[in-house]
This record gives structure tokens, C-alpha cells and sequence, in this order.
């Protein structure tokens, strides 16, 4: 995928002098020193990293380590004291007024937390009004408004003044008026966060199902690492203004960057991240189809194992044979054709662990991981027990 933006090396240090005082930091400092010595704040401290289009990137940290800070420099609420921030390609540092007004109307529309909605309008009139601004005619900006009301399941409450909304109605409406605009990028600031787990469970799915309709991309901001894990493409987590780990939520709980990381996942239930593409392995015991049952008998007495994985000339996946019914072909001269066992468990390699784990009750034997009837890797109940732990 394309990068959508880019950020580098961004700094933003809240203060009259931020330029003079961001010179003084080295890399370690302790936004507390600085603030005693200086007056000024750490907001972010050399960030970089890149959104990628239709991806939904998450930044994670504890409350005060930066992240409204570094959200809003995406779409200048916040200008950088240092670094460049590119969007297809255009530092919108460089922008003029025009263009950046452009930039926020059209390209960019934000989420907040606490739905900054009109609290005197109705909610079809708080959906439409960023079209309106934007000179959209009355039953143009009408029109686009009811078909995002009904895409955040709000049909029916158009007219009902947003006072009279429950907190997960309000943030709809909040969803509904920031893609009444049709932006590429959504900027999402905590915009769960205040809602009750059940609502916030709730519209995370309905996030990621407009997700996978809208395909925009998406910056979204949350201090619940479940709530990360479970949205995210990509995580960034910060910590004291600066970020310290980017990666795949798989990546980081399978090689967090340092004890931080490490103490900030704990507690996880990794079996709904990790997929089993991370605790597959490749069968000790692999035979062709064409070869015999004696071939067979002796590859899995040379691996210690009782079953052996079965796979065709063009490598797709057949099937198992199992010890006992090879001695029996050996003895009646019959091909492993004739004892192919078929009902071996299949899934893809994204398949979660946690989907995993029913599956592997009901198998006697490995599942195999198969992509496009290759087989890819088998997963023993050992390995799965082993990523529970
Ligand atoms: N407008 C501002 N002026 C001065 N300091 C600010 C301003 N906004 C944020 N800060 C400070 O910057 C740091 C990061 O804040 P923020 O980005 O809001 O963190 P988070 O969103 O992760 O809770 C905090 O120390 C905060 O007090
Ligand atoms: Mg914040």
C-alpha cells in the first residue's frame, strides 16, 4: 500500500522559544527538568513514522505522553517546532492559508472524544453542517447527510436534538459528520473512550465494518491497548513524547522493543492477536502421494511421530495417514490413496489462536495451515498450549 502520510522527525515543544529549548534536548531528557529550567513542554519529541492508505494506525500511550499532541500536528491544530509532515507527498508545513483550509474541508476530518457536536441542532443539521461550510447547497448537503446517518445506524433520528442522545448515539453522529465530508483521513482522538465497554465494543465492530466498506485511512487514538490490538493495522506506542515501538500488533507481542513495551502488553489475551502463521511449523513427517505406504512408515519412524502429512505433486494439501493404517497398507499392498484420513482441520494463516483453540479440541490430529491448498505449516495442540502460556 502507498504511504498516505509521513512524518519525520517531529518535534513539538509547547512555548515561546520551543526552536531554542528543542536544541538543548539530546535524546534522553526528563520533560520535568526541562520544564523547571525552560518553562517550556515536551508535546512530542522526534517522531517518525508513516500511515499507509486504507490502513487504520493506532498511537497508544498513558495520558499525558503525547498523543493529541502528535494527532493534531497531522492536520496543523498543533504546527511542529521541528520536522515535516507529508501527505501524498506535499509537507503541509509549507502550506498556504487556502490550501490548508482546502486540506482540512476536503482531505482530513477528525473524531473527538468528547463529540464536540452542536448541542443546540438536531443531528442531521450537526451531519451536514461541514458540507454547508463548505458551500454545499441545503438539499445537496441534506441528501449526503441521510446516507451517512444511515451508514452509522442513526436512520430514524434525524431529527431528534443531540442533547437527547445516548453517548454511543452522539459519537455516531460524531463518525457521521466527519465522513459527511468524505475525507481520505479520519483522525480518530480517543474517540471510544468515554464510552461505556459495552458501546465501546460496539463501535469498534462498527468501525471496522465502515472500515471495510470506506477504506479510509485511519489515525485513531486510544490509551486501552486491547481496544489497539483489536483496530490496528499498525501500532505506535509512546511513551514521555517520543515513540518507542511501530509495528504489527503480532509484532510487537511477539518482539516488544523494550521492557516498557513489554510491561504496557502484559495482560493481553494474545491468543485474539497472535495468528497461527506464529506458532506453525513445518511437518517433521512430509510424503509425496506417489510414494508408498513403506516410504511412508519409514519417514515417520526416522521422526519419531505416528502420522505422516500427505501432499500431491503440486504440493497441495491431501490429507494425514496414521501409523496403524500404514503397517495395514504395507501388509495389504495397498496405496496411500486408500488410507488417506480427510477429515483434517484447514484454516488460513491468518486464522487467530484463539479461533484456533475449539477447532483443536474436536482433532485428534494437527491442523494444517493451507493457503490456496498449499500447505503451509501444521499446528500441534502442543504449540497451541505453548502460546497460551
Ligand atoms: N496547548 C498546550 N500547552 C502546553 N502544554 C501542552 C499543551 N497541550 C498539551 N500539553 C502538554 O503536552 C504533553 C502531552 O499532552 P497530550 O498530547 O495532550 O497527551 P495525551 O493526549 O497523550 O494525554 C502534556 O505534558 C501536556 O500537559
Ligand atoms: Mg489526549
Amino acid at each position: 500500500m502507498p504511504v498516505k502520510i509521513e512524518v519525520k522527525q517531529v518535534s513539538k515543544i509547547f512555548g515561546s522559544k520551543g526552536s531554542k529549548v528543542l536544541e538543548t534536548l539530546g535524546n534522553q531528557f526528563d520533560k520535568q527538568e526541562v520544564m523547571q529550567r525552560t518553562g517550556h513542554v515536551v508535546g512530542v519529541h522526534d517522531a517518525t513514522f508513516s500511515v499507509n492508505t486504507g490502513e487504520i494506525f493506532v498511537i497508544i500511550g498513558l495520558s499525558g505522553s503525547g498523543k493529541s499532541t502528535l494527532i493534531r500536528c497531522l492536520n496543523l491544530l498543533h504546527r511542529p517546532t521541528a520536522g515535516s509532515i507529508e501527505i501524498d507527498g506535499e509537507d503541509i508545513c509549507e502550506y498556504s492559508r487556502d490550501q490548508l483550509r482546502d486540506l482540512r474541508r476536503k482531505k482530513i476530518a477528525m473524531v473527538f472524544q468528547n463529540f464536540a457536536l452542536l448541542p443546540h441542532k438536531n443531528v442531521i443539521d450537526n451531519v451536514s453542517f461541514g458540507l454547508r461550510v463548505r458551500g454545499e447547497s441545503r438539499p445537496d448537503s441534506r441528501q449526503k447527510a441521510l446516507k451517512m446517518i444511515e451508514m452509522v445506524g442513526l436512520s430514524g433520528y434525524e431529527n431528534e436534538p443531540i442533547q437527547a442522545l445516548s453517548g454511543g448515539m452522539k459519537q455516531r453522529v460524531g463518525l457521521a459528520r466527519a465522513l459527511a465530508n468524505d475525507p481520505e483521513i479520519l483522525l480518530m482522538d480517543e474517540a471510544f473512550s468515554a464510552l461505556d465497554p459495552i458501546v465501546r465494543r460496539d463501535m469498534q465492530y462498527e468501525l471496522l465494518n465502515l472500515q471495510q466498506k470506506l477504506q479510509k485511512t485511519i489515525v485513531f487514538i486510544t490509551h486501552d491497548i486491547q481496544e489497539a490490538f483489536k483496530i490496528g493495522d499498525r501500532v505506535a506506542i509512546m511513551k514521555d513524547s517520543k515513540i518507542v515501538q511501530v509495528g504489527t500488533p503480532e509484532e510487537i507481542l511477539t518482539s516488544p522493543a523494550n521492557e516498557y513495551v513489554e510491561r504496557f502488553i502484559t495482560g493481553v489475551d494474545k491468543t485474539q492477536v497472535l495468528s497461527v502463521k506464529s506458532i506453525m511449523h513445518l511437518p517433521g513427517c512430509l510424503v509425496q502421494l506417489r510414494d508408498g505406504p513403506k516410504l511412508a512408515l519409514q519417514e515417520m519412524r526416522m521422526n519419531g511421530v505416528s502420522s505422516a502429512f500427505v501432499m500431491d505433486q503440486a504440493l497441495r494439501f491431501k490429507g494425514i495417514v496414521n501409523l496403524q493404517d500404514t503397517l495395514q497398507a504395507i501388509k495389504d499392498k495397498q496405496p496411500l490413496e486408500s488410507i488417506l484420513v480427510h477429515e483434517v482441520i484447514e484454516v488460513e494463516p491468518s486464522t487467530t489462536v484463539s479461533d484456533l483453540v475449539p477447532l483443536a479440541q474436536k482433532s485428534p490430529y494437527p491442523i494444517a495451515v493451507t493457503e490456496n491448498g498449499r500447505l503451509l505449516g501444521i499446528v500441534t495442540k502442543s504449540a497451541i498450549l505453548g502460546s497460551l502460556a
